[in-house]
């Protein structure tokens, strides 16, 4: 991979499907700029890797992220090349359980929260042809009962990323991976029951033709993939689904 010296800012880095990504991209020689609100998580992987990984504890909703998660990947790294946007929040329940309130603090993770970041770090990324990776989800093209708010914010963010990719081509790509379930700490985060997660998870595993979860380690390889300008220097606009044939 051609990773190697490359500034990446990953949001949610500490963690689940993050954590996946960073370890691929550290390994792969890249310099990461890590992102989360818990320093504890991010400051541990962190320790493995010396001075290619920052730590910088921020939440990505609070006013001037975008700005100053932009300014540090500078400083430290010298420059910016590319934004993995994947911190995200899931809250299910159907539509009479869910206060709006919610959906709002929902659609500021994943989506206002993202095209924040890339509007702050353009300027960096047109100059070195640099590329965002979204994190979406399934949800955003499935039809998902139960979860209706949250395939919003994702059909949202798929939405962003291919208007994105038009309208900042040829200079920055814009894609997204689109995972399956993969068993990570958002499962115990939606606000459901221990036993509707149970309940959903066996559902999701029925629906999964390849019969498993995915692993973070496979995501993980795949935003590395499209980082990568070697392999994926005409991807653009691209909804990659990584979900064992749950979309099939
Ligand atoms: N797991 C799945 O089955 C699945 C399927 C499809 C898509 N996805 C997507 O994959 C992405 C990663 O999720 P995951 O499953 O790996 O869950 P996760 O481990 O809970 O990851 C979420 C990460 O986002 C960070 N985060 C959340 N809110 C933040 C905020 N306001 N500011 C900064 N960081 C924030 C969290 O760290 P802190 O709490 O320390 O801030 C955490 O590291 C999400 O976008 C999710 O929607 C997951």
């Amino acid at each position: 991979m051609t990773l190697d010296g490359k500034s990446i800012v990953v949001t949610g880095a500490a963690t689940g499907i993050g954590r996946g990504i960073t370890e691929c991209l550290l390994k792969s020689g890249a310099s990461v700029t890590m992102v989360g609100r818990r320093a504890e998580p991010l400051r541990e992987l962190a320790d493995g890797y010396g001075d290619a990984a920052a730590v910088l504890v921020q939440d990505i909703c609070a006013l001037g992220a975008a700005e100053r998660i932009v300014a540090a990947a500078i400083e430290r790294f010298d420059g910016l090349d590319a934004v993995v946007n994947n911190a995200g929040s899931a809250r299910f329940g159907r539509l009479e359980a869910i206060d709006p309130a919610q959906f709002d603090a929902m659609f500021a993770v994943n989506v206002r929260a993202p095209a924040d970041l890339i509007r702050c770090a353009l300027p960096q990324l047109r100059a070195n042809h640099g590329s965002v990776v979204n994190i979406s989800s399934v949800g955003g093209v499935l039809s998902m009962p139960g979860r209706a708010y949250y395939g919003a914010t994702k059909a949202a963010m798929n939405s962003l990323t291919r208007s994105l990719a038009r309208e900042l081509a040829p200079d920055v790509r814009v894609n997204a991976i689109l995972p399956g379930p993969v068993d990570t700490p958002m499962w115990t985060e939606t606000g459901l029951s221990e036993a509707a997660t149970d309940q959903l998870r066996t559902d999701l595993l029925s629906s999964t033709p390849m019969g498993r979860l995915g692993a973070s380690t496979e995501l993980g390889r795949w935003a590395c993939l499209l980082l990568d300008p070697d392999l994926s220097s005409w991807v653009t606009g691209a909804l990659i689904p990584v979900d064992g044939g749950r979309t099939a």
